[in-house]
């Protein structure tokens, strides 16, 4: 009886042991990490995405069973510089980082590298150091092209609809590497029907340095968007506007509105985005943007979760491009999710049927 009872503590005991030490991950099996530290960098927390992408990637890797340091920059290259040494300090074993400034990193990289902590760049590319050494993004360069193919789709350029229509262009931050991705795809996609002058720039800006938005502030696109209003649109309408993003769309929206867009003699002008942020999902429910391109950002944050796991096992990550994203320092290997076309149409399949909004956030 008395031996009994202690084999019974022992079991009791060892199984409260094995249960202490393993989180069970979504899968079913048990957890691959024992606790490390690994370090998540995110740019701010005044855009949507951000706040999404942290939220995935810190329940993913703790179930996972790993630490998670995550920490928001606010937009400050510095305070991200800070936010990634003290990562180190306290003995990551990888980083994951979306920049602020693609090109600021190599200093504080270096250090990483000689304390043997692997970088995984998320979403945006690290540029000028060798010390990055996997890409998770989306295929940005289609994100571009979903967007100019939906101009020329709506407008029935294809068909032989000749316009001429009125169109001005919008670039991202222009120290995100992603933002001449975004560009190129549109224009490259656009190109023959702006040669041909089916589509009119009026404003004739469409280099970078003419159109890009520091920090993809809504206030940048608006100020822009009333400028060109302004010079260029008093006696006539403005038919497209290709955004990059949502961000600079929901500036471009207020100033539309501000201008008395959204009346029969003053339609709102096909207008694209990116992200299909919330504020953003309204407005195409409201007619004030056409479309928007959705990056699950759970599939961006499951993928990178994979890499750390991968890496931590002293195994290969998934890779699925290994010639698009050179950083000046080498190409850095990659894998590319899919972004898909979202509008008034699909939005409730693509976000209230996955979970990833609630219909009543939509109101
Ligand atoms: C991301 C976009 C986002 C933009 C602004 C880009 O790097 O790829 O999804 O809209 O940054 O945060």
């Amino acid at each position: 009886m008395k031996r009994s009872l202690s084999i019974l503590v022992a079991v009791v005991m060892l199984l409260s042991v094995v249960l202490m030490g393993c989180t069970l991950p979504s899968g079913g099996g048990p957890a691959t990490g024992g606790g490390e530290l690994i370090g998540v960098a995110m740019p701010t927390k005044s855009l949507q995405r951000w706040n999404q992408d942290g939220e995935n990637m810190q329940k993913l890797l703790e179930k996972a069973g790993y630490t998670v340091d995550l920490q928001y920059a606010e937009d400050s290259v510095d305070t991200q510089l800070t936010q990634i040494e003290n990562m180190i300090t306290k003995g990551a074993k990888v980083l994951v980082i979306a920049s602020i400034d693609g090109e600021s990193l190599g200093g504080v990289l270096e250090e990483a590298a000689a304390e043997g902590i692997k970088v995984i760049a998320y979403d945006r590319l690290i540029k000028g150091t060798p010390h990055v050494d996997y890409y998770a993004t989306f295929d940005n360069y289609k994100v571009g092209v979903i967007q100019g193919q939906y101009i020329i789709d709506t407008l029935k350029l294809a068909e032989g609809e000749k316009g001429p229509f009125t169109m001005e262009v919008f670039g991202g931050s222009p120290d995100d590497n992603n933002a001449y991705y975004f560009n190129g795809g549109a224009m490259d996609t656009l190109k023959p029907y702006i040669d041909s002058g089916v589509l009119v720039i009026k404003s004739g800006q469409t280099d970078m340095e003419q159109i890009a938005i520091s920090g993809w502030k809504s206030e940048g696109s608006q100020a822009r968007m009333d400028n060109l209003l302004t010079a260029f649109y008093s006696d006539e309408n403005i038919d497209v506007v290709l955004s990059p993003n949502d961000s600079l769309a929901q500036g471009i929206v207020a100033s539309l509105k501000a201008a008395g867009y959204g009346t029969a003699s003053k339609p709102y002008p096909i207008l694209t985005g990116q992200d299909c942020d919330i504020t953003n999902v309204k407005h195409m429910i409201a007619g004030e943007q056409s479309m928007s391109v959705f990056k699950d950002t759970r599939t961006l944050a499951e993928k990178v979760v994979g890499m750390v796991e991968a890496i931590m096992k002293g195994t290969e990550p998934e890779i699925n491009d290994t010639e698009t994203y050179d950083n000046g320092k080498k190409v850095v290997p990659s894998y590319l999710c899919d972004p898909v076309f979202a509008d008034v149409n699909n939005y409730k399949e693509l976000l209230i049927d996955t979970g990833y909004y609630e219909e009543a956030q939509l109101k």
